[in-house]
């Protein structure tokens, strides 16, 4: 699905130079449910937004579905991103003015899918993520646990196949965390490749794989037995 070739982020400041990433090496496959974690300031959220095209690399290769994506403009990147990822934030990232069906339904509007194809879609993965009795609920009426399976609900609706959580379930309790694991889990088994950073051992643990991160660099994978 997508390979990092001695990929490089760096970060200029009042003349201190920060390497979030310093050349790392990682390939996904398709179909793979992989964790990151790290100590904060690592550079997870910085990997995590380089596989998702919402930053560039400074140096190095971005290898994504075969085309070295590295040097792309913004307009070709937001055009593969929007058929092919689907993104799951902490802080969940709703729109405070629309309602629950407005804002999975935005994700729609992005592809250009026609209304009433739009309006299916979005009943159907409301079912799914359990949150039809809120449709028409603005997010700041909603707990947290449910504004995620919102968020869940507008990360999956594009029917994308590759989902990047950054900490998912760093805002949840653990009643509610383990119900967001359990639905990305959901998600992988039916075939989605999925890319979570999490400070959750235990969540980390739904991952068949877990890349730890420290200052930039990749310091060790551990593939979980099946
Ligand atoms: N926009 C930015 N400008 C300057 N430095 C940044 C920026 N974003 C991140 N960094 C730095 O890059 C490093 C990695 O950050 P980040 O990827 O957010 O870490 P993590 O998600 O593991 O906490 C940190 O040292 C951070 O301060
Ligand atoms: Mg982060």
């Amino acid at each position: 699905m997508l390979k990092l070739h001695n990929l490089s982020r760096s970060y200029q400041t009042d003349n201190i130079e920060t390497m979030a990433l310093d050349n790392v090496n990682i390939e996904i496959k398709k179909g793979e449910f992989v964790a990151i974690m790290g100590p904060s300031g690592c550079g997870k959220s910085t990997l995590l937004n380089t596989i998702g095209m919402l930053d560039n690399p400074s140096a190095g290769d971005y290898i994504f579905a075969g085309e070295n994506v590295a040097g792309y403009s913004e307009k070709q990147l937001s055009e593969i991103r929007k058929k092919s990822i689907g993104f799951i934030f902490q802080n969940f990232n709703l729109i405070d003015e629309l309602t629950v069906q407005e804002n999975i339904e935005l994700a729609l509007i992005y592809h250009k899918i026609p209304a009433a194809e739009r309006k299916q879609r979005v009943e159907k993965v409301m079912d799914k993520v359990g949150i039809a009795h809120r449709a028409k609920h603005l997010p700041n009426q909603l707990s947290g646990g449910q504004q995620q399976r919102v968020a869940v609900a507008r990360a999956v609706v594009g029917d994308q196949p590759m989902i990047l959580a950054d900490e998912p379930t760093g805002n949840l309790d653990s009643a509610h965390g383990q119900e967001v694991m359990e639905m990305l889990q959901q998600l992988n088994a039916e075939g989605t490749t999925i890319v979570m950073v999490t400070h959750s051992p235990a969540h980390a643990d739904y991952a068949r794989r877990t890349i730890h991160l420290f200052d930039g660099h990749v310091v060790n994978e551990n593939v979980r037995a099946a």
